[in-house]
């Protein structure tokens, strides 16, 4: 089949927008869902007057509806990514996460369009086995992570029920350009970024021995579009680089790297937290075609840059 108009949910975020750039490149017509509550224009403006905008929240049939109109490809970014958010408004932010995809996807099989999710590492809890792959039992200790496994419950069932090709991406720890940093749910690289530009303190919680999968958008766009030309069937792929940097050494090279003489410092552990992340990225591979191409310092200094020129 082939794909002339796509539709992007959630085009005007710090992912989405990444995305929309990267289809329009590709040639594509392109329309992006977006209640601008999170997101913001200042993301598309790089692509104004060359991408449809749809301003109306997922869960507003019409607006889905009219956005879908036409589309081969949905990607559903649309959600309230805020883990915090969903401990705090379970039910609030269920209705955008659950009932918003469901809405996504039956704007989909209306369209027989391909649906690609983006989904979460949440969806595998803070279980200590390391790498996480696929093939093992997701247990989300958080609303969010339980209602991302929703969502890659409902992208299989549709897909076979209806025979739609569909798939799920559990996105590890994305960093890059555009991701917020005024606000108190933004990544650990972005925070960091942002403090040591100021050359202010960088705050590690607990004793920074923690590691993280850090995935950069740009490799996240890549496993999108190679999500939608792949043939899939309801499947959930790691979205990850297979390795992992400790915050200790993650803090010490962005204070160094910024050169403002930002001291790192310790504070107590973060409640909840995880101590170690790391996807295995083989089946993405497989699958997809997929393997990440930013190592962290590059992403880094690309990242360093986005905020010094900003
Ligand atoms: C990330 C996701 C979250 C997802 C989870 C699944 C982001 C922003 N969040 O959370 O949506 O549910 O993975 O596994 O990608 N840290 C500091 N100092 C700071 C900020 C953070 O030391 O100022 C530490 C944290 O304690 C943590 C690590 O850095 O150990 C990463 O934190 P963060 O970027 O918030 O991401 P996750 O907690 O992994």
């Amino acid at each position: 089949m082939s794909i002339k108009r796509v539709l992007v949910t959630g085009g005007a975020g710090f992912i989405g927008s990444h995305l929309v750039e990267r289809l329009l490149a590709e040639g594509l017509e392109v329309t992006v869902l977006d209640d601008f509550s999170t997101g913001s224009t200042k993301n598309l403006a790089s692509v104004e007057g060359a991408v449809g905008v749809i301003r109306g929240s997922i869960l507003d049939a019409s607006a889905i509806g009219e956005a879908a109109r036409g589309a081969k490809c949905v990607f559903h970014l649309a959600a309230i990514v805020s883990v915090p958010r969903s401990v705090q408004e379970p039910l609030l932010v269920d209705e955008v996460n659950c009932r918003g995809t469901l809405m996504a996807l039956e704007a989909s099989r209306r369209e027989g369009a391909k649906f690609v999710f983006s989904s979460s590492a949440a969806v595998y809890g803070d279980s200590p086995e390391l790498p996480k792959t696929e093939a093992m039992a997701p247990e989300p200790v958080s609303p969010y992570g339980a209602q991302k496994l929703a969502g890659e419950a409902y992208v299989r069932a549709y897909a076979a029920s209806f025979g739609m090709e569909a798939c799920s991406l559990r996105y590890f720890n994305v960093y890059g350009p555009r991701q917020d940093p005024t606000s108190p749910y933004s990544g650990v690289i972005t925070k960091f970024l942002r403090s040591a530009l100021a050359g202010e303190d960088l705050t590690i919680f607990g004793d920074g021995s923690q590691t993280r999968d850090f995935v950069y958008v740009q490799d996240v766009v890549e496993a999108n579009i190679l999500a939608m030309r792949a043939r899939t069937c309801g499947e959930a792929f790691n979205v990850g680089t297979g390795a992992s940097v400790d915050i200790e050494r993650l803090a010490g090279e962005i204070a160094q790297e910024a050169g403002q003489g930002s001291i790192v410092r310790h504070a107590a552990p973060r409640a909840g937290d995880i101590e170690h992340s790391r996807c295995d990225p083989s089946r993405a591979a497989r699958d997809l075609g997929f393997r990440s191409k930013v190592g962290i310092e590059e992403g880094i200094a690309r990242t360093l840059e986005y905020f010094r020129s900003g």
